[in-house]
């Protein structure tokens, strides 16, 4: 107990120093998907690192055939239990870089929220278990339980490097539990513990038409105009109901159980307020199922991006020679990801009409995940999050993605606790992302206590 106000203060004395510890994280413009930003990547990897190094927490960088990977370990003692954080230094890249108040790379704090990009997705969310460990550091000396950390860089493009590095080191990275903060709250000051994620399947398809573009008077209704055949195809993906038309998609989806319905139904959720967050004054999808069935246990299908033909100013009579779109489906547990890919080729392919040639790329993919809710550290994350939030989580699910979730689950037999301490309205993946600096606090506060609570299980 002693120990535990110890912390209490540190965390309170140490409030402006983790904020800028966290800024000079976000100064990195660590974005992944682009290779432009190599070298910042491998600084946000050393960032880590040295923050590892100053609170005598052993730490090794791993090249990968893309961006490091950082792992360090403590270890206390082989008799108490040992937690695998996880969590990712790589962002999503800021642009449009116009809507964004303050820069993505210059973090400002604005009404009680920082704004970064990675604020939130994932910098933010991740420092929260460094600082809490700085604080058990610093304090006592030491932590309650053996603690090993792997921070990757390439989450948000697919981790595709993550699955091999992990069957690579199944003895080294051993654990009892994974602790993951990389999702939202309910709502602001309803804190939550996810207990699914949905997989995703992402692919590009490019179709060229005539060797090069043609005037529309003159070949338009003759030669097959790939933009017209690149809408046709993908709108034949899904119909007005919001159902996927690939034969065999559904095949493997199972049904919502009544205490699913019962789970989901039971939440807090203002429907109204959610079209307010997104700015809509409707919505729509899967025809039988309600907004949160739709969006955390039903399989969905979104186009990511289209381009071809002209988009400038005024109007140019042309017959594109090109097409492209990248888009993607979300997935729920037992849905195979390669076997989508399968399907959904066939399917393409089937329709393509004379004239039209596709080359078609299945990016990445991941299946869906639902955690058991009987595991014992749900209960000491449940404590921990009452510690720090004062508020009992509620048991959520999620729509998107972390496909190292399942990667754990199969290669090392190990569930994640997600503890999420972002909010929906923090516009990951947009601009003027954020994190709401009483939740950055409120998520030390609860992993410092995690740590303690694991160990008395
Ligand atoms: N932190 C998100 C995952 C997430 C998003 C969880 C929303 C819960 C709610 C993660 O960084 C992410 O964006 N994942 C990608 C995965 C993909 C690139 C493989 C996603 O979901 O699009
Ligand atoms: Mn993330
Ligand atoms: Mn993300």
């Amino acid at each position: 107990m002693e120990k535990l106000l110890q912390i209490e203060e540190y965390l309170e004395a140490n409030k402006e120093t983790f904020e800028s510890q966290l800024i000079e994280l976000l100064k990195i413009p660590s974005v992944s998907a682009d290779s432009s930003f190599k070298t910042s990547m491998l600084e946000a990897a050393n960032w880590i690192m040295h923050c590892f190094e100053a609170m005598k927490i052993p730490a090794e960088l791993i090249p990968t055939e893309g961006h490091p990977i950082v792992l360090a370990e403590y270890h206390r003692d082989d008799s108490l239990p040992t937690v695998l954080v996880y969590g990712h230094y790589d962002v999503q890249p800021a642009d449009p870089l116009d809507l964004w108040i303050s820069k993505p790379f210059e973090p400002t704090v604005r009404d009680g929220n920082l704004y970064a990009r990675g604020a939130t997705d994932d910098k933010g969310q991740m420092f929260t278990h460094l600082a809490s460990s700085q604080a058990w550091m610093n304090t006592v000396g030491e932590l309650p339980c053996n603690i090993k950390y792997l921070i990757e860089g390439e989450e948000e493009i697919g981790s595709a490097h993550l699955e091999d590095f992990i069957e690579a080191h199944r003895e080294r990275l051993k654990a009892d539990v994974v602790v993951i903060s990389d999702t939202c709250q309910l709502g602001p000051d309803q804190p939550a513990i996810t207990v699914g994620l949905r997989g995703i399947s992402y692919f590009e398809i490019f179709l060229q038409g005539p060797k090069q573009d043609l005037h529309s008077g003159s070949f338009g209704g003759a030669v097959t105009n790939p933009v017209n055949t690149l809408t046709q195809l993908l709108s034949s993906i899904i119909n007005k109901e919001g159902q996927v038309q690939i034969p065999g998609f559904y095949d493997a989806v199972e049904s919502l159980t009544e205490e699913e319905r019962e789970q989901f139904s039971g939440l807090p959720f203002d429907e109204e307020n959610f079209k307010e967050q997104v700015g809509v004054d409707g919505l729509s999808g899967e025809k039988g199922f309600t907004t949160n069935e739709r969006r955390w246990a039903r399989p969905s299908f979104d186009i990511n991006g289209v381009t071809g033909g002209y988009a400038g100013e005024g109007a140019k009579t042309v017959l594109p020679a090109k097409a492209n779109a990248k888009f993607s489906f979300r997935l729920v547990p037992k849905q195979d990801p390669k076997q989508i890919a399968i399907d959904l080729e066939k399917y393409l392919r089937d329709q393509l009409p004379p004239g039209i040639k596709m080359e078609f790329k299945a990016m990445h993919g991941s299946p869906g995940v639902v955690v058991p809710q009987t595991n014992p550290y749900l209960q000491a994350a449940v404590t921990a999050i009452e510690q720090g939030f004062g508020k009992t989580p509620y048991f959520i699910r999620e729509g998107g993605s972390i496909p190292v979730v399942t990667t754990f689950y199969e290669s090392l037999g190990l569930n994640t606790l997600l503890l999420g301490w972002g909010l929906n309205d923090d516009n990951t993946h947009s601009p003027n992302e954020k994190f709401h600096l009483a939740d950055f606090h409120r998520g030390i506060r609860s992993s410092a206590y995690l740590w303690q609570a694991i160990r008395e299980i």
